[in-house]
């Protein structure tokens, strides 16, 4: 329960403020959905694929017919995706033809740090860095996406971020939908000036400009894969939907109305053991949930809308399904996905206390963990290398908390111990003054990596920390 100072603290703690567009918008569902290119290797060799990703301005139509500069990976948002394979090596040589630096992070990636995108590893306007993923790791829905210290936000914002989806053999061996029914969605939300451009607040401009942005910023205006509450035709058969929450402080309950059922098959980490019928689906900024939806449930010419639970008005609507035709499937959804090892608890060296507060950051209100801003030169907690450890989180308002190179498993939600099979996950969502116990193993590189809130002007404004395994 909240306590008096909870609710002092909340008072004066800034909340996510949403934008208003003032473009004219499309009638929602009228726009079909786009489905990002799949971005093809440049040259393959044994062991690698070789990617070439040039980040550059452009302008494409968002809204019917106006044109909206955007900052995109080879020009376009979402940039195209990469679809990887588990255990091959994967070098995506990202050239930066922006007047800015950048940075750019694996989200769920298992990267040797000089890869891994830290906040500070810029990539100078004119230069390129080839970062290697080694991709020791299981099938997943990654994504890629900018990491530049103080402006993540900003150029994730204009359209930095990107699917990175990895398969493997024991995926592959499933009769999941495939092919056209594995379906990536991209959800994030944004506003529209007059002219089409996406406005993102300034940071430094006079009194109460700080505040206006430091909660978090929010758009009224869905998107799904960059286009405004689309329309999709589907099969009345199985799809997968690969759903991943690129906003940058949105957080979505996602139903299908007039109902249905969302049977979750993998989350962050990849494959769950065993799937879990759900009738809605939570998702905070960072986070990823793969669905399998049966269209066969429904009649041809129905259509399905995908709604989020926690908007109102234009921001309930996400995108609407329109079942075309019957269409055999040959898909199922077996009752065993995966193994999913439990990590125990009780093998862990240390526990460490993470507090998740707004602050003092240089004069003015900012977000801090146990007090500190983040400082790139700091380590704050240096774990051994294969250590088993317990990180106990606590909030004061909702932060998505997003841990690189390991993922981990929810131990414990508010002191109740999480029932139900293990599940890996690299984001996870402390929701309003509440602790969040998570156990994770730290594996496969040392040297330097990030925690941070995944509410990315909160990631900004200095709530993120440094851990170096050694
Ligand atoms: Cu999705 Cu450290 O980021
Ligand atoms: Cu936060």
């Amino acid at each position: 329960a909240l306590t008096v100072s909870g609710c002092s603290l909340l008072g004066s703690t800034p909340l996510p403020r949403m934008l208003t567009s003032t473009a004219p918008l499309p009638e929602p569902y009228t726009v079909p959905l786009p489905l990002p290119a799949v971005a093809k290797p440049g040259r393959t060799d044994a062991t690698t694929d070789y990617y070439e990703l040039v980040q550059r301005a452009a302008e494409v139509e968002i809204l019917p017919g106006l044109r909206t500069p955007i900052w995109g990976y080879d020009g376009s948002f979402p940039g195209p995706a990469i679809r990887a394979r588990s255990g091959r090596r994967t070098v995506v040589r990202v050239s930066n033809g922006l007047a800015v630096p950048t940075v750019t992070h694996l989200h769920g990636g298992h990267t040797p740090p000089e890869s891994d995108g830290f906040p500070t590893d810029l990539v100078q306007p004119g230069t390129h860095r080839d970062y290697v993923f080694p991709l020791e790791q299981r099938a997943a829905t990654l994504w890629y996406h900018d990491h530049r210290m103080d402006f993540t936000g900003p150029q994730v914002w204009r359209g930095l971020a990107g699917f990175f989806l990895v398969g493997d053999d024991e995926e592959a061996a499933l009769p999941l939908p495939a092919g056209e029914r594995d379906v990536p969605l991209m959800i994030c939300d944004r506003s529209f000036d007059a002219d089409g451009a996406m406005p993102y607040p300034a940071r430094h401009d006079g009194p109460g400009a700080r505040e206006a942005f430091m909660g978090g910023v929010l758009g009224d205006v869905i998107l799904v894969n960059g286009a405004p509450w689309p329309r999709h035709g589907v099969d009345r058969a199985r799809h997968r939907l690969r759903l991943l929450n690129a906003s940058n402080a949105r957080t979505y309950e996602l139903a299908l109305s007039p109902g249905g059922r969302l049977i979750r098959i993998g989350g962050d980490g990849g494959l769950l053991a065993a799937p879990v019928p759900a009738d809605r689906v939570r998702l905070a900024p960072g986070e990823r949930a793969d669905v399998v939806v049966d269209f066969a449930a429904y009649r041809v010419g129905e259509q399905v809308e995908l709604r989020n639970l926690l908007g109102e008005g234009a921001q309930a609507r996400v995108m609407r399904f329109v079942v075309e035709r019957d269409a055999r499937d040959d898909s199922a959804v077996p009752r065993t996905l995966s193994r999913v090892e439990r990590l125990d608890p009780a093998r862990a060296a240390v526990t460490r206390d993470f507090e998740f507060t707004s602050g003092d950051l240089h004069g003015h209100t900012g977000w801090l963990i146990n007090g500190k801003p983040f400082d790139a030169r700091r380590a704050d907690a240096r774990p051994k290398l294969g250590q088993v450890e317990i990180w106990r989180l606590t909030s004061d308002v909702a932060h998505p908390v997003h841990l690189h190179l390991d993922h981990f498993q929810v131990l414990s939600v508010a002191g109740e111990r999480r029932a139900g099979p293990p599940e890996w996950k690299d984001t996870i969502e402390l929701r309003e003054a509440q602790t969040v116990e998570i156990v994770t193993r730290f594996t496969g590189y040392r040297g330097r990596y990030v925690m941070h809130c995944h509410n990315l002007e909160h990631e900004d404004m200095a709530m993120m920390s440094t851990f170096e395994v050694v």
